[in-house]
């Protein structure tokens, strides 16, 4: 049966190679993704609150200044008509004393000469408010401009006085916007506060959230490795009843429908090798059955090997390997004639060939059935030796697999102490001193010394003659 399994590098090809370190930053993209959101949103909003607080205080601060101008000009108008110049000072001086931000007040008469000026040394002089840029002009007359360009340090406010609807001059103040500047810098230290604490609060809560949206990609994703791995998956957690948590349900059902059929068709795998094992155990038997001599060979190597094989520490499912592969390794003595196999005497050049073709035929046969492949090699190589003079293919020490470097001395042993027709079996001690002699040679050494160890340590048996060292 030919092995059209793609190996895992076609596997990988065919499939596409997943990059695993993207299912593992999935939570860290998508709590950046909410945090740029959230710093975004934070940082507009601080710009947009920022620019119209300034815009407020601006106009908070014109509007304080219009007021005051208005007031005084309301009720400048009055103590002109009585001329009451110490009246005029005394209210100029104490308003400019109570509002540091204003840093002139000047009464103007219709000249534009200062009648009264906070500055007394500028009393008499014209004042005329400077700068082009005209704020506001209100219904009423009065004018705001701003000072100073560029820069902008200051603005004036000019109000007219009129009294019982005669004008009598104007009112200048001088307002300093660094009043502004404090009020703005304060504003701006408070919403960094909340804004900043929004941006801790806006941190916490997206990977919170990226978290808890992430947790049960996270857990499929694993679920999924673990089938992908063979191992039986717990159904996952449906977190939600959304998108996700019908996939992660859906998930759930074909886990348990994979496992369980994947346990089927282990089961199954695993009846079908027996039955093929069987199968062979049969033709094996067939084939011992053919030759009164070598009937009980194949278990009798069984016995050897896998005690051999437990003392070389070999895994429990290696030394299973090995008693299995024991029981069929000369299965592909089936396809060579009576008149060869169970020739009485020494065989000739040409029936030699032919019977040192038996692995090669057992390999063939094993070849037919996929679950018997792992067995191949111990039957194909059971007869090299260690100095490469073997067959079929001359392989020397450690290419030799150990499996049919094992077989191989098990094998020799019991037709060295077992009656062939073409001579009587040799005793025990006879049989393990070839062995000892042929250690390096047909044998592995070191497998040859644990093999003697173990056996020397048994009684005598019977037997006689041995033609060579090589039978089977
Ligand atoms: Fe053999």
């Amino acid at each position: 049966m030919p092995n059209d399994r793609p190996d895992p590098a076609e596997r990988t090809r065919l499939i596409g190679r997943l990059p695993t370190r993207s299912l593992r930053s999935i939570r860290a993209k998508m709590t950046l993704l909410v945090l740029l959101l959230v710093s975004g949103t934070i940082v507009v909003s601080y710009a947009i609150t920022l620019r119209i607080m300034n815009d407020h205080l601006r106009e908070e601060i014109v509007k304080r200044a219009e007021s005051l101008s208005r007031s005084i000009a309301s009720a400048a108008g009055y103590n002109l008509i009585l001329q009451d110049l110490l009246a005029l000072d005394n209210m100029v001086y104490k308003i400019k004393d109570s509002n540091p931000d204003i840093t002139s007040i000047a009464i103007l008469g219709p000249d534009k000469k200062a009648i009264v000026h906070s500055d007394a040394e500028r009393a008499g002089t014209v004042v005329e408010p400077a700068g082009e840029g005209l704020i506001i002009r209100g219904t009423d007359g009065t004018r705001i401009r701003e000072i100073g360009s560029p820069g902008r340090t200051s603005f004036a406010v000019e109000s007219p006085i009129v009294f019982t609807g005669k004008g009598l001059g104007s009112v200048v103040l001088n307002v300093d916007w660094s009043v502004l500047s404090a009020a703005r810098k304060d504003a701006r230290r408070k919403l960094l506060v909340f804004f900043g604490l929004m941006l801790i609060l806006g941190t916490v809560i997206s990977i919170g959230l990226s978290s808890s949206l992430t947790r049960p990609v996270k857990a499929l994703a694993s679920g999924v490795e673990e089938l992908k791995r063979g191992q039986k998956s717990k159904p996952l957690r449906v977190y939600s009843a959304d998108e996700l948590g019908r996939l992660t349900a859906s998930f759930n059902e074909m886990s348990e429908l994979i496992t369980g059929q994947r346990e089927k068709l282990g089961q199954y795998a695993h009846e079908l090798e027996e039955a093929y094992i069987s199968t062979v155990r049969v033709l094996a038997a067939a084939i011992e059955a053919r030759d009164q001599y070598t009937l009980g060979h194949s278990t009798r190597v069984s016995q050897y090997a896998v005690e051999l094989a437990r003392e070389l520490g070999l895994s429990p499912e290696k030394v299973e390997e090995i008693e299995i592969a024991c029981l069929f390794h000369d299965v592909g003595k089936i396809k060579i004639p009576d008149s060869i196999l169970q020739k009485p005497g020494s065989l000739d050049a040409r029936e030699f060939a032919e019977m040192k073709r038996h692995p090669e035929y057992g390999a063939e046969i094993l070849s037919k059935a996929l679950s018997l492949f792992k067995y191949i090699p111990s039957v194909r190589h059971h007869h090299e030796w260690y100095d490469g003079n073997g067959y079929p293919d001359g392989l020397s020490q450690e290419s030799i697999p150990d499996e049919a470097a094992i077989i191989s001395l098990a094998d020799a042993y019991d037709a060295m102490t077992s009656n062939r027709p073409y001579r009587e079996a040799l005793t025990k001690e006879h049989a393990l001193g070839i062995i000892k002699e042929s250690a390096g040679k047909q044998f592995h050494p070191e497998f040859a010394r644990v093999f003697l160890e173990l056996n020397e340590k048994q009684g005598p048996t019977v037997a006689v003659v041995v033609e060579q060292g090589m039978v089977s």
